[in-house]
């Protein structure tokens, strides 16, 4: 298939009313908030997940199940099944947290939280790059956790450090990306109240959350690429 990357322009055009979404980790959580609010204004949505959720299922978009952003395998089996279907965004979305504290320190769990978190969203951007093309743009979800000049309490081995190679996974691919006309955002979403989190009620809603993303999203240029974002619009240090 022909890469849709080929060209060089200084602007990331306007994605029109109406754009292809690619969203992972679809079928709970912010992912899935992703998928409804963009299907809802009018986006055409490809899901991504492991296993659908009935509420992915109820909303009526495509849904590509089985897929773990962890395998080569997997995500080449996603690629061909989209059969060189152009994307306008990627949403790096899946992800995982398990506690890791220095008393009790789990580098089974640090090594899994780094494959799923930084270097499943890197192998997922490399391996659709042929599917996006001048305009289209890409998105890491990172966390303020892996901010190190955020870092005022510790712990949390495994999400902090896989999240700052996310963080900077996106930072590189926003220099790598941007003579094709591809911008990147490294954004994080806040405390939201999903699975991840056990539904604090410390936390926004996905939906609080969502509105806040995609209003970063569609303010994405090439002249703000590599930005790390909160979903509120504060730009978060590094
Ligand atoms: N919630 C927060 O407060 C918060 C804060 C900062 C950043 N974030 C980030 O936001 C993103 C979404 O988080 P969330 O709160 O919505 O979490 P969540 O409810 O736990 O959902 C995580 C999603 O990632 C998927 N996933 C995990 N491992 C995967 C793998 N190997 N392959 C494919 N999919 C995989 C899960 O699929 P399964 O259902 O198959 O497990 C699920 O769909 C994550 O990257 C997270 O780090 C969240």
């Amino acid at each position: 298939m022909e890469s849709r990357c080929s060209s060089k322009v200084d602007k990331v055009e306007s994605l029109g009313d109406m754009a292809t979404y690619l969203i992972t980790g679809a079928n709970r959580g912010i992912g899935y908030e992703y998928c409804r609010q963009l299907q809802k204004r009018g986006d055409t949505v490809v899901a991504v997940c492991r296993s659908a959720s009935k509420e992915l299922q109820a909303l009526g978009v495509r849904i590509e199940t089985g897929i773990d952003i962890t395998s080569d395998a997997s995500v080449a089996e996603l690629r061909d099944r989209l059969q060189g279907m152009p994307i306008d965004v990627l949403i790096n979305n899946a992800g995982i947290l398990e506690r890791v504290t220095l008393n009790e320190l789990d580098f089974e769990s640090i090594r899994k939280q780094f494959e799923v978190n930084a270097l499943g969203a890197l192998r997922v951007t490399q391996m659709l790059l042929p599917h996006l093309k001048a305009g289209s743009k890409v998105v890491m979800m990172t966390s303020r956790m892996g901010s190190i000049a955020d870092n005022t309490s510790g712990n949390s081995y495994g999400y902090r450090m896989s999240k700052v190679a996310l963080s900077m996974a996106g930072k590189s691919l926003s220099h790598d990306l941007k003579p094709l006309g591809i911008a990147v955002a490294i954004l994080h979403p806040g405390l939201v109240q999903t699975r991840m989190t056990n539904f604090t009620s410390g936390g926004i809603t996905p939906e609080v959350a969502v509105n806040g993303l995609l209003q970063r999203i569609d303010a994405l240029t090439l002249d703000n690429t590599g930005t790390f974002w909160h979903s509120n619009g504060e730009v978060l240090p590094w």
